[in-house]
Formats: C-alpha cells, structure tokens, sequence
C-alpha cells in the first residue's frame, strides 16, 4: 500500500466514533483492588482524550517521527499516550514497566527519545511500585551515555484509586522542575480535537524492543497500513468479535500482545474491552474469573502460564463465579501443554468454548499460526494452521523442505501485512538475523512438528533464548549480567523446564580462582539479574561449576548442561569435550534445592 495515505488514530477513534459508536465503552478500567473506582471509557471520550493529550505532546515540540517512551501501568493513560503518538505521527517505544531502570535506559538511548511517559507509580497486589523513581534513575543513566531525553510527562495515578495500603503513597514522587510535567495539570487547559497527521502507509508506527540471541534488544519496527490491517483482520476473525461482546486480554500493553490485543485490534473494530491493572492472585486466586463475571466477558486472551498458576488452586474459585458468558479463550506467550488445554477447555470454558492457541511473536505483528473458532476442529496443544496470507514451512538443518509429517526449523516463505519491517536503525542486523540462516525465507526461531493431518505444534525456540512466563529472553543476556561480577569469571545459562512458568533459568557460575562460592554470591547474583533485567528473569537455579563443559574449540556445551540441570544422566556423546571429568563433578555440586 505504499503511496497510499491514512492515519491509525483517526481509523480507531474518528471513524468509529462517526459510524455511530461514540457512546459505545471502547475500555472498562477495573483497578487492582476490587474496591478502587473502576471507570468507563466511550469511543467519543477516549477520542478527546486522545486529541488534548496529542496536543500536549505537540506542545511539547513532538513532531512526526519523534520517538516517544512510555513506561506506565495498565491504567487508561496507556493507550491515550499511545494513540495520541499515532496521531501525531510521533513512533511509541514502550518499555513494560516490570524492566529495571538500566533496561529502560537502554532502550530510550537505543532509539533516541525525546520524551518519556510514565506514572507515579502502579499497584501490583499488595505493593505499590514507585515507577517515577525507577525512571529518574534510567533519565540519570540515559544522561550519562550521552543523550538527554529532554521531557518526562507523569500521571498521577497511586493517590486517586482506593488504596489497598493507603500509608505506601506517602513516600514522595521525587521530581525534577523544567523537566517533569504532571498529566493532568498539562491536559487542563488544551483542546479536545487535533488534526490527524496523514502518514504514508509505510511510515514507522511503533517500536517495541525483544530479546535478541546476542543479549542486545532489538527494536523491532511496524509501519502503518499494514500493522493496522493485519491486527484488524486478526482480530476480528481469530477472537469471532462480534458487536455486544466484551472482550478481555489479560496482557500487559509493555508486550507485543498488548499493543495488537489490547490496543489496536479491538480499537479498530469497535470492540468493547476490559484493562485490568491487579494480579490473578489478589486479593484472591480467583480474581480473573471475577472480573469475567463482573464484565459478562465473552472472549477471554492469557496465557499458559497464568493458566497452570491458577489450576493449583483446583475448581474452587473458578466455581464461585458466573463465566457462562465466554465463547472463545485465548492462549498465547508459549506452547501450550495438553494438560493446561483440557483444564482451560473443561473448567474455564465448561466445554462450550473455542480454544484458540495463537501462535506469533512481536515481529510478526499479529497471529501467524491459529485455529479459527468454530471452524478449525481442535487438538490440545497444537497451533494448527496459518492465518490467511501465512505460508509457513519446515525446513531441516541444511535447509530442505519437509513434506508431510515431520519436526524442523518454522519458517515463512513469503510476507504479510502485520510482519515487521526492520530493527530500528539496524537493517543489516535485521537481514542477519531473520533471512539469514535460509536464504528466501523468514526465519522465527522456533522449531515445529507437523502431523499426520497437516496440524502443526510449536516445540519450542530452536536458538539461544529462553520463555519464562511467556517472557522471551536469552541466555546472553542474563550471562552477560553474571559474568559482570567481580567474582566471577564465567557463566552459563540454560533453560530448565518448570511446571508453572514454562521455563526457567539454571545457572552456571565459575567463581575466579580463589573466590569461594557462597550464599552470599548466590544471593548478589539473584539481585543484580533483578536489577539489570528485571523481577521476572530471576534465575531459579544458581549452581557452582568449578568448570564448564567446553569442546577443544572452546565451545560450551549447552545440551550437556540442559542435562545436568534436569538432573539426567543420559547425556550422550561427551567425547568432543576438552575435559570429560566436568560433567561427572557439575552432576556431584547439583544444589539440593535443585
Ligand atoms: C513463543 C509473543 C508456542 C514462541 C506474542 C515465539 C508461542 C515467542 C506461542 C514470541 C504459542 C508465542 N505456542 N509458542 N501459541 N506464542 N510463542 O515476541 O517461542 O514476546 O517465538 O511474542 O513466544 O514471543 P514474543
């Protein structure tokens, strides 16, 4: 569609709003306490919303093409912020807020921000996360690495909900005058319409960053028509939306799902949608099914992971609540084991609703490989077939197709509207990465099994990177944090499995010669990985290896390791390796605990 002109923004909100739906709830916002207010936004509200804040931005100097980082909750000011960057052609870079200052900082320096939404802060159960500290520390860092984002916009949002614990909003929101601005206060005074800027069909709309195999994130770019189209298309026909429905996504909009499945896709048909700030834990491990009630939801998005964490908590609290209103539920984030399915299927969708196990990752912009509810008979666990316009093949290591039942490296052999167009400011990386290893292809990293029916089942990444919690991160990444401690020399990490979050990380540590191994490095470790990437890459597993399995090339054997971690003695071949003894003594220094 290049050539051709539109605006995302005004597809969402102005047409919408034109076609009669202006009075139609485009969000509800529950809180993370039941007690907070909830609220209620219409197409027409959120379209002027939308226009003040889009002129305070303008305000502000943002002009198109501007990079824009947000770092917020799940609170209504998200897509506001995100919608008024489309309007205005300005591209949004978001950071899930669970990231730690030096990921946030990273990231606003990767792509050269001008400005920075967040919150003062955001309710995670029983705590309050103070965000706006977390960001003047990544602003301090930014500054140090050489770029100055020059505006930081913060809503005020732990003080207006009904506090769980009302003494935590005591502590002050530290604040630095000329460079910070309280939403509020700047929206008072500015109009509630704004002109749309007309954006060519491939002008960049967003960047979001994902783990990359190398450690440093790549910031993954969609462009506009296309974007728009494929997460519409999606939508619409992967969830069966249909006018009345009352859709909920339970994930955050820092994700990839969040922006198509939150944010875009639901917009750009009139959808009615339900953002949820809380946990499924608090103040109860039934409170996902509470909010289904409350709102009478009809199609219902998780993931895998929120799936097996609430089925230890058996019927009960799923029994408790009146979910008869669901038709379809969605699954996404990671492959999605059998037994997870049927309890999905069998308790949350008492056998009457579609599954639809959606497979697809932030390059791809929107779903790749799912069944259609109602048309695609379903089999627990598996992904099934390609969306419309989606060519995926399974090639072997050396490249050739596998026709019929068989297991290979997941490829796609020709594009789709909603795939990504480049890594921002880093073409070549793209190429490298994406089209590299099968010329003519596109390459996603994970490996699939297609059977005797022509289903296809995801399997898994085939590259260095590891899901935990539906998180994709690599073993780079954490790696590179391990080995900056002064103690230590090096470090491995590879991916165990684990029956609630999918996978999880077991490290490796090889303390520098006469460095002892301790709780306490153990316990610094766990605090730096916290620090550096975030709360959720928190390694499980931290074990002490006097020595590495390396080949005589110096290669770490990470199959061998991936044994050792599962505690299995089948290894295999280990006659490659430089120093066969390690094995046997890294089985010997397993943790109990492990
Ligand atoms: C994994 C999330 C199996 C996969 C939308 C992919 C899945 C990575 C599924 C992308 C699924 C996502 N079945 N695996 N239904 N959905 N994955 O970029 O490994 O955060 O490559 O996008 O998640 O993660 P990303």
């Amino acid at each position: 569609m290049e050539g051709a002109s539109t605006n995302l923004c005004y597809n969402l909100l102005d047409r919408n709003v034109r076609n009669g739906l202006g009075d139609q709830i485009a969000y509800y916002w529950e809180g993370n306490h039941p007690d907070d207010y909830s609220r209620g936004l219409t197409y027409r509200k959120l379209l002027e919303e939308v226009c003040r804040f889009a002129n305070v931005l303008k305000d502000h100097g943002i002009r198109k093409g501007d990079r824009v980082s947000i770092y917020m909750p799940m609170i209504l000011e998200l897509p506001i912020a995100m919608l008024a960057c489309a309007r205005i052609g300005a591209v949004h870079s978001i950071v899930f807020a669970g990231f730690s200052p030096d990921s946030l900082a990273e990231r606003m320096f990767d792509c050269k921000a001008k400005l920075l939404i967040t919150a003062d802060g955001a309710w995670r159960g029983e705590k309050a996360l103070y965000l706006k500290a977390l960001c003047d520390t990544a602003l301090e860092k930014v500054e140090e690495m050489g770029h100055s984002v020059e505006k930081c916009i913060v809503v005020s949002h732990l003080k207006r909900v009904t506090p769980c614990q009302p003494d935590h909003v005591e502590e002050e929101i530290p604040w630095t005058d000329d460079r910070d601005y309280w939403w509020h206060e700047e929206m008072e005074d500015k109009e509630p319409a704004c002109y749309p800027e007309w954006m060519d069909a491939e002008d960049p709309l967003f960047m979001l960053y994902t783990s990359g195999s190398t450690g440093k994130p790549k910031g993954v770019l969609h462009t506009t028509a296309g974007y728009l189209l494929y997460a519409a298309t999606t939508f619409k026909i992967v969830f069966d939306y249909k006018p009345g429905d009352i859709y909920w996504c339970t994930a955050d909009v820092g994700w990839i799902t969040g922006h198509t499945y939150v944010v875009y896709g639901p917009l750009a048909n009139g959808a009615t949608s339900v953002i949820f700030e809380g946990t499924p834990f608090f103040p109860g491990n039934d409170r996902y099914w509470s909010v289904i009630d409350k709102y009478k939801v009809t199609q219902f998005y998780t993931a895998p992971t929120a799936i097996r964490a609430l089925m230890k908590f058996g019927e009960g609290p799923v029994l408790k609540h009146n979910l008869s209103g669901l038709k379809v539920l969605g699954s996404v984030g990671e492959p999605i084991n059998p037994e997870a399915w049927l309890w999905y299927y069998k308790h949350i969708g008492k056998e009457q609703c579609s599954i639809v196990d959606t497979f697809w990752q932030t390059e791809t912009g929107g779903h790749v490989i799912t069944p259609l509810p109602g048309a695609t008979p379903m089999k627990p666990g598996s992904a099934s077939f390609p969306f419309f316009g989606v060519k995926p093949t399974l090639l072997d290591e050396c490249g050739i197709e596998i026709k019929g039942e068989g297991e290979g490296y997941l490829v796609f052999s020709q594009p789709w509207p909603g795939m990504m167009r480049t890594l921002y400011n880093n073409h070549e990386r793209f190429e490298d990465t994406y089209f590299s290893k099968f010329p003519g292809f596109y390459c996603t990293g994970d490996g699939a099994r297609r059977d005797a029916d022509g289903y296809l089942w995801i399997t898994g990444r085939v590259d260095d990177m590891l899901n935990v919690s539906g998180h994709l991160m690599s073993t780079a990444e954490v790696e590179s944090v391990l080995t900056e401690h002064p103690r230590v020399a090096e470090s491995a990490v590879v991916s165990r499995p684990h029956p609630v979050k999918g996978e999880c990380l077991y490290c490796f540590i090889t303390p520098n010669e006469n460095e002892v191994f301790d709780q306490k490095l153990i316990s610094d470790l766990k605090k730096m990985v916290r620090e550096r990437i975030g709360p959720f890459a928190m390694p499980d597993v931290i074990q002490n290896a006097p020595g590495l399995p390396k080949t005589r090339s110096g290669k770490i054997m990470r199959r061998v390791l991936r044994k050792i971690a599962v505690n299995d003695r089948n290894v295999g071949d280990t006659s490659t390796l430089a120093d066969e003894q390690i094995v046997e003594q890294l089985f010997a220094n397993r943790p109990v605990e492990a």
